[in-house]
């Protein structure tokens, strides 16, 4: 199996630090878990395609260069490190790779390229990484976390619950190495679990008022012929 590196003609690297983690592309022959530097991740784009919809758009991840990240004002703090995972697609395969990932990646990510750090320390790779800038029509920017957790637990799109991208995320992240936590990730993924059980208490509440009333009901029918047969 040849070295790790972007120097070869038959190597495309991608860098997946959102739903690639947990949701690899086609067609890799090797996956490898690391982190990349100089940026940091974020739930600050609107997604109208996977996790929303254009009249309700979702969450999903992208990464602010952290130059720019600290020129604003933000809830949670972020090491240097933004971890991931890195896949390896041979060069006969890129053509369908690409095409594959521009359908499932487009709604405003661009093709941008960094360097990979390998967590077990081999050469550093050249990843190809698909980020929403600020400059795209679905950036969103900072949000309060507890607006942006509702935010999350209340959409939903084509690809399912805009909650499940967020509890798959801290999953896979807390996968990847003992140091690859986010506290963004986690802060947002504790909001909407508690949001969740107060939604279910909301909703076992309703679900036996209901029962209550439908007995109450039962009940009064059955006093009502009583009454009749009298
Ligand atoms: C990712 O998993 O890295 C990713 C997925 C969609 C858009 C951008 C990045």
């Amino acid at each position: 199996m040849p070295a790790a590196s972007a120097d070869s003609e038959a190597e495309f690297w991608l860098f997946g630090y959102g739903s690639l983690i947990w949701k690899p592309p086609p067609l890799y022959d090797r996956r490898i878990p690391g982190y990349v530097t100089g940026y940091v991740r974020r739930f600050w784009q609107a997604s109208q395609d996977h996790r929303g919809t254009p009249e309700a758009p979702g969450r999903v991840v992208t990464l602010i260069e952290r130059s720019f990240w600290e020129t604003l004002t933000d809830h949670h703090d972020s090491p240097d490190k933004v971890w991931g995972t890195a896949y390896r697609i041979e060069a006969a395969k890129v053509a369908e790779v690409r095409e594959y990932l521009d359908i499932r990646e487009i709604n405003g990510y661009t093709v941008h390229y960094t360097p990979f750090h390998p967590s077990d320390g081999s050469s550093i790779i050249k990843t190809l990484v698909y980020i929403g800038t600020p400059e795209n029509d679905q950036f969103v920017g900072p949000q309060h976390p507890q607006k942006l957790a509702e935010h999350i637990h209340r959409s939903f799109g084509p690809s399912g619950p805009n909650k499940d991208y967020l509890l798959s995320l801290e999953e896979a992240l807390d996968n990847l190495s003992s140091e690859s936590g986010d506290a963004h990730v986690k802060d947002l993924a504790t909001r909407v679990r508690k949001l969740e059980k107060q939604a279910n208490a909301v909703g076992e509440r309703a679900a036996s008022a209901t029962a209550v009333t439908n007995e109450l009901k039962k009940v009064g029918s059955t006093d009502e012929q009583e009454e009749m047969e009298k």
